[in-house]
């Protein structure tokens, strides 16, 4: 598969697995999660896709597109291991849907990552909220493991919901 290929397949996945958590929350009160606002990419479909909701978004530096850059009070900039349990302090459990796509070449740091990050989201998730995360994610108390959209392939994307 070329390169080109690959990236394709990726964003594809990406894509029909928020447009999938999207549809699973709608109707159910409760504030979106964005960790990892890169070039602003997600963050624009998932805005675009609800309008409504109120997006926290998270990353250590601004590198988006100007147009995709989150307004200052829904801005949380900083390493994840503070500004997470700086967002829990102020939002309390309110979230009902995590995007996280923090991951880098680096496994053994995706995995460190992706463990301390399901303990500082667990209490900031509502019953029945949905995680979508690119790195796979130790499971906490009431947690489920979900699987794949359909045509999205295995182990692209991790989708968990709350109990
Ligand atoms: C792959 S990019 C996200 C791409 C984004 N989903 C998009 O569609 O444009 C990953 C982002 O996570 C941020 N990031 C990685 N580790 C982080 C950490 N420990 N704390 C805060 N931000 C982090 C990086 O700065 C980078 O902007």
């Amino acid at each position: 598969m070329s390169r080109l290929d690959s990236v394709i397949r990726r964003l594809q996945a990406q894509r029909a697995c928020i447009d999938w958590a999207v549809a699973e929350v709608e109707g159910r009160p409760g504030c979106v999660l964005e960790l990892g606002l890169g070039n602003g990419r997600t963050y624009d479909h998932l805005r675009e896709r609800m309008p409504g909701r109120d997006i926290y978004v998270f990353d250590r530096q601004i590198k988006a597109h100007p147009a995709c850059i989150p307004p200052d009070d829904r801005l949380f900039l900083g390493d994840i291991g503070e500004t997470l349990p700086s967002a829990a302090g102020r939002l309390g459990r309110s979230t009902i849907l995590v995007h996280s796509d923090l991951g880098t070449g680096d496994e053994a740091r995706n995995r460190a990552l992706a463990a301390g990050l399901a303990v500082m989201l667990a209490p900031m998730l509502l019953p029945g909220a949905v995680v979508m995360c690119d790195q796979e994610m130790p499971l906490q108390p009431g947690w489920a493991r979900l699987p794949e959209p359909k045509g999205v392939p295995p182990d692209r994307y991790y989708l968990y919901r709350t109990g």
